[in-house]
């Protein structure tokens, strides 16, 4: 009797032990230094980590090599070309296939279009990109702090859809029943974004729209007088390096030592590049989603009628750099930025310009 009890507790033990073990990883992991030895400053991947995200981040090939044109100016071709008048109509024609193939590959150009009219602006979609092409440009060429040469085309944060997979909204409030019950301030409410942890869920208004300090660590031993090192603040602090964490791929030390989270000289340069990074994703926010409001139907809206906007995971996608740190801008130069026109080589200054290597003139009286 005792015999058979013991023969099924063990086996019990047995599934249970194999049930806790199917949570872990299986070896191999790979752990590479990223600090000085002592500082626990290590990232540990394994070759399978490695294997999803080199599938998860296939480029796609441009749609035909870009040759040199003498085709005329977009704006001097087309009838109602605002952002990209600068490039060539060939040029212009080929950037058109490629943002189909990202944004929108099966409803190909008449997502955006009307097809009787290319030049209305009647699909609200049109609208958006028009906006979405100089948040591109502006990106590749103000942010190269953190972009750097790399930098972004539609695809880094698209992916081939029409809404990239992470973005995020205002929450909706808290459903309090007439306050008879306490706020949760986003506690035991995982979700993904924070890396399911008990922390606030939405460190993005605060942080990666508005731009309150991210400072909470104190410095006296007193409290200090300064309202954003609060333990609310704090909590939304973490709340957000848990999803800086996440979305990179990457755990805290990547970016600190742990010994001091506050001290800069103690940090690596990638918590330089990430500063800039949170300063890049408040612009795109503030000042080209958020002002869409008007032109998104409801259905793209979130619970309390905001756009959807981004944070690291949007182009990050789990990767310490998106898609594997491939430019895709060589491929795309009229993203890079506004060009200026070429000047012909022999193109002299008008004979009127004053000499620049001459003396400036002091101002009158
Ligand atoms: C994701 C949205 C989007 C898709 C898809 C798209 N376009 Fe466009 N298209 C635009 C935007 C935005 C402009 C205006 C650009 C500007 O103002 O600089 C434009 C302008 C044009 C114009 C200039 C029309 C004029 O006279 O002003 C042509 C031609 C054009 N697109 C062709 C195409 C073709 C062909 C396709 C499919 C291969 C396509 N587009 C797919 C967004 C899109
Ligand atoms: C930094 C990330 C990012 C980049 C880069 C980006 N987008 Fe977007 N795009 C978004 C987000 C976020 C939304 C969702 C907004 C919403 O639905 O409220 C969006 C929405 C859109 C929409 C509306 C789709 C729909 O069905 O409502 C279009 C069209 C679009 N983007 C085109 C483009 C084009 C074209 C480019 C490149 C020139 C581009 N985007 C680059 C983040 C990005
Ligand atoms: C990708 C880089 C990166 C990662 C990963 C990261 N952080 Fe941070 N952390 C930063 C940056 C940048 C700041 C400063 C933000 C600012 O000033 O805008 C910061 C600020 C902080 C602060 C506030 C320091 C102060 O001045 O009071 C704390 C605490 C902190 N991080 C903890 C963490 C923890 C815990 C993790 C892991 C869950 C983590 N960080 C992961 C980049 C990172
Ligand atoms: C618009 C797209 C985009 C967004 C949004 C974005 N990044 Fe990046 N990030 C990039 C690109 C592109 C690179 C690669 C630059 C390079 O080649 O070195 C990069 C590189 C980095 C690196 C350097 C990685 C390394 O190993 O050297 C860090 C750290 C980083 N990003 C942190 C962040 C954080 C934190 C956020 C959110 C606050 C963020 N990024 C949001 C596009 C983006």
């Amino acid at each position: 009797m005792t015999g058979t009890f013991r023969r099924i507790a063990l086996a019990l033990a047995g599934v249970g032990l194999a049930v806790t073990l199917a949570g872990c990883e299986a070896p191999p992991q790979t752990s590479k230094q990223t600090g000085y030895r002592g500082t626990g400053m290590a990232q540990i991947t394994s070759p399978e980590l490695e294997a999803y995200l080199k599938q998860a981040n296939v480029v796609p090939p441009p749609p035909y090599p870009l040759e040199p044109s003498d085709a005329p100016l977009a704006k001097d071709f087309y009838q109602n070309v605002q952002v990209l008048g600068d490039i060539n109509a060939d040029e212009f024609n080929r950037l058109m296939l490629s943002i189909t193939e990202w944004v929108a590959p099966t409803e190909g150009c008449n997502y955006c279009h009307n097809p009787e009219n290319l030049a209305s602006d009647e699909v609200y979609t049109k609208v958006v990109a028009r906006r979405m092409l100089q948040m591109t440009r502006t990106i590749n060429a103000s942010w190269t702090d953190h972009v750097k040469q790399t930098g972004v085309t539609c695809y880094t944060c698209h992916r081939g859809k029409h809404i990239p997979t992470n973005v995020w909204a205002r929450p909706a409030p808290e459903d309090l029943r007439g306050n008879f019950i306490g706020a949760k301030r986003g506690h035991n409410d995982p979700v993904e974004s924070v890396a399911f942890s008990s922390l606030p869920k939405d460190p993005f208004t605060p942080y990666l729209l508005g731009a309150e300090p991210i400072r909470v660590q104190g410095h006296t031993a007193l409290p200090s007088d300064a309202a954003h090192r609060s333990i609310a603040s704090t909590e939304k602090t973490y709340g957000l390096m848990m999803h800086l964490s996440k979305s990179l791929g990457v755990n805290c030390t990547y970016c600190h030592n742990s010994r001091d989270w506050a001290n800069w000289s103690d940090s690596t340069p990638q918590r330089v590049t990430a500063w800039y990074g949170i300063r890049m994703a408040r612009q795109i926010n503030a000042e080209y989603i958020e002002p869409l409001k008007p032109v998104f139907p409801a259905t793209r809206l979130g619970p309390l009628g905001d756009p959807l906007k981004v944070n690291c995971a949007t182009c990050h996608q789990g990767a310490n750099k998106p898609l594997l740190g491939v430019s895709m801008l060589a491929d795309h130069p009229a993203l890079a930025g506004p060009r200026t026109p070429a000047v012909a080589p022999d193109a002299a200054p008008p004979a009127d310009a004053p000499d620049p290597k001459a003396p400036a003139k002091r101002a009158p009286g």
